[in-house]
């Protein structure tokens, strides 16, 4: 690729009176040629706040949709090769705390209206020294050498001399099981490529045989692994089974990786069971496009660390992903950003159209090959909210009537919300769903929830007509009308309603049956269980990992949720929130992955390692045997994307 012609160099800094402070841009001429009658464009989270008179110094402030914006120089300004055109952004929503809040991406528009690639980096902090990089894990230390992740209830074991060769099975193994073992062998093998395998199917020299013990007064979920001369490896069903051969795995992985901390076990015993069956993870698929391979490799890494549910969350403002045979648009139209796009660059485009979706065989794909591995997907399409990709693609879903940016979202895209009252917005999504559960086994479909903004439809005549009829009270009153036609949508197709926590409000939906996910804060997720509702705890301020791991400007991530260091995923109990009586309703913990920072794929395992394997023990591990420095230790040894 050539280079770029231009180069914005980014910073922002504090003004006195205004804590919001302001960004200083400077964009730089490395071409040959002076450039005159040009825009500038860039992507930023933290948005300038065009309600307000813009105080732009040197430059005018054009448009902003979202993240995106746009600027001209001064009239007339002419910007000479290798000089630069330095301009002030403000007011600013909020002040810049991190390195990945100002610009991500950028481009030129000449008055040809041709648009040039604009090279951008992170943003500095004006006038500030270089600082020390954070420390976010100490140096880990273990009282047993052993590698385990997440860590069994009880673990009493001997540490061995020397390593086996290989595990294989002992003398009359059932087919099944050495398909579970060839099945857990590949998944170590695409984890790790030049690890040293960890089983064999026929007999090994100095290797151990593995003996295969069926108990169905064993929990599904649950294994229990006996090391002596054999291995004796007891289960009653195919996830049990796979969690044992993966813990023996990951024993053989550290012993052999990292000789000098952890060994083999020789003698004792393993009892094991996750502590909820839901441990989830989310992925953000909509802000950023992932490929296949990414997935796949993501639902390895989630069953390496005895994760079970995969939520999918494929559709949201910046894109629809998911291929709905009924409606093509929403994977051309609704997916497709870039300057002269059905939607403009945001959350690091820049001059060339981005688009990806995924076609029903590769989600087909995807789901067999995480329910081989004991995954299960759940797919997310977020309604009524973010839902500005959804609109892009089928405008005859909006009221025409409607006066536009009425209302903006949290993240300042103006009307983004599905019109309750259109009928045509439930034919839509009876469609959609129809192709979904032919898609998606799972029995819950998560249809999103969150975020509508406060007077979300209320200048939609349709709107106030439908409420006038059904005597419905404001935008939460409507959204729960929609909500319940939307759950009764999936009953009748078999399927639950999983949500955000919103869908609880201005009436909520019928609890029965019925899953949220807390994420605004902890007491959240009390109060829902207190509404009888089932509860995943995802509470940002721990759980979610796009969240900047230190204060230190330069550590990247969002901060709206705090600070979140690894130490506090780790440690944080969950169900420590709830009331004994309300403790059955908690369902378990999940991370969710929200991708606005995650250009690239440094940024991603950044963010995500090791935070991800903390919930992974927060999900099976009771407090009692959690240990910070044992964690620090093994973490390591996880593999990243
Ligand atoms: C969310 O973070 N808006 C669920």
């Amino acid at each position: 690729m050539a280079d770029a012609v231009f180069r914005l160099e980014n910073s922002w800094e504090p003004v006195e009176g205004d804590p919001c402070g302001r960004f200083v841009f400077t964009l730089v001429n490395l071409s040959d040629v002076p450039q005159s009658g040009f825009k500038l464009a860039y992507t930023s989270l933290t948005r300038i706040k065009d309600a307000e008179e813009p105080r732009c110094e040197n430059a005018t402030f054009l448009i902003r949709n979202a993240n995106f914006h746009q600027y001209a120089p001064p009239a007339d300004f002419i910007l000479a090769p290798g000089e630069a055109w330095r301009f002030t952004v403000a007011p600013l929503w909020r002040p810049a705390r991190h390195r990945t809040d100002g610009a991500k991406s950028a481009y030129v528009t000449l008055s040809d209206g041709s648009h040039h690639p604009v090279s951008v980096d992170d943003t500095l902090l004006a006038g500030r020294a270089p600082e020390p990089a954070p420390v976010l894990m100490p140096k880990g230390e273990v009282d047993e050498p052993f590698s385990l992740l997440p860590w069994p209830v009880p673990a009493k074991l001997e540490a061995g001399e020397s390593v086996p060769v290989a595990l294989y099975p002992a003398e009359g193994t059932a087919l099944a099981d050495k398909q579970a073992m060839q099945s857990v062998g590949a998944l170590y093998r695409r984890l790790f490529q030049i690890g040293h395998q960890p089983f064999a199917l026929t007999p090994v020299h100095a290797g151990k045989a593995i003996r295969f013990v069926s108990d169905t007064s064993l929990a599904a979920e649950a294994f229990q692994l006996h090391f002596g001369e054999q291995v004796t490896l007891t289960f009653s069903g195919p996830a049990g089974r796979q969690y044992g051969l993966t813990a023996l795995a990951h024993l053989l992985h550290g012993a052999r990786t990292e000789s000098q901390t952890f060994r083999f076990p020789a003698a004792g015993t393993i009892e094991d069971a996750p502590r909820y069956g839901w441990r989830g993870c989310h992925l953000d698929v909509s802000r950023q496009f992932y490929p296949t391979a990414d997935i796949t490799r993501l639902i390895d890494i989630m069953a390496w660390m005895r994760l079970n549910i995969f939520h999918w969350h494929l559709s949201d403002d910046e894109a629809w992903r998911l291929e709905i045979k009924a409606y093509p648009t929403l994977t051309t139209k609704g997916v497709l950003r870039g300057p002269d796009e059905p939607m403009l660059p945001q959350l690091g485009n820049g001059a060339e159209p981005v688009g990806g979706f995924y076609s029903q065989d590769e989600v087909k794909a995807i789901v067999a090959h995480a329910a081989q591995l004991n995954v299960e997907v759940v797919p997310e399409i977020d309604i009524p909210g973010h839902s500005t990709a959804t609109l892009v693609a089928l405008p005859e879903l909006v009221d025409g009537q409607e006066a536009p940016d009425s209302y903006r979202s949290v993240q300042g895209y103006p009307n983004n919300a599905l019109n309750p009252a259109i009928e045509l917005t439930y034919e839509f999504l009876g469609k959609v769903f129809d192709e979904m559960v032919e898609l998606f086994p799972s029995k819950l479909i998560h249809i999103g929830g969150d975020e509508v903004a406060a007077n979300t439809w209320m200048a939609s005549p349709l709107a106030r007509k439908r409420m006038d009829e059904q005597g419905i009270e404001g935008t939460f009153g409507l959204q729960s009308y929609f909500m319940k036609r939307i759950q009764t949508m999936l009953l009748e197709r078999g399927r639950k309603l999983a949500g955000w926590d919103e869908v609880s409000h201005g009436g909520g939906v019928d609890p029965d049956g019925t899953l949220l996910m807390a994420w605004q804060k902890p007491e959240v997720g009390v109060e829902l269980a207190r509404q009888g509702y089932d509860v995943v705890m995802t509470p940002g301020q721990a759980y979610y990992l796009d969240m900047v791991q230190d204060e230190a400007f330069q550590e990247p991530g969002a901060s709206w949720a705090g600070t979140v260091p690894p130490k506090h995923t780790y440690t944080y109990e969950a169900v420590g929130e709830f009331p004994e009586d309300l403790k059955p309703r908690m369902r378990g913990v999940q991370a969710c992955i929200w991708s606005e920072h995650f250009l690239n794929r440094d940024y991603f395992n950044h963010l995500v390692f090791p935070r991800l394997g903390a919930i992974a023990e927060a999900a099976w591990t009771p407090k009692d045997n959690k240990d910070w420095l044992r964690f620090a230790a093994i973490s390591p040894l996880m593999p990243k994307l």
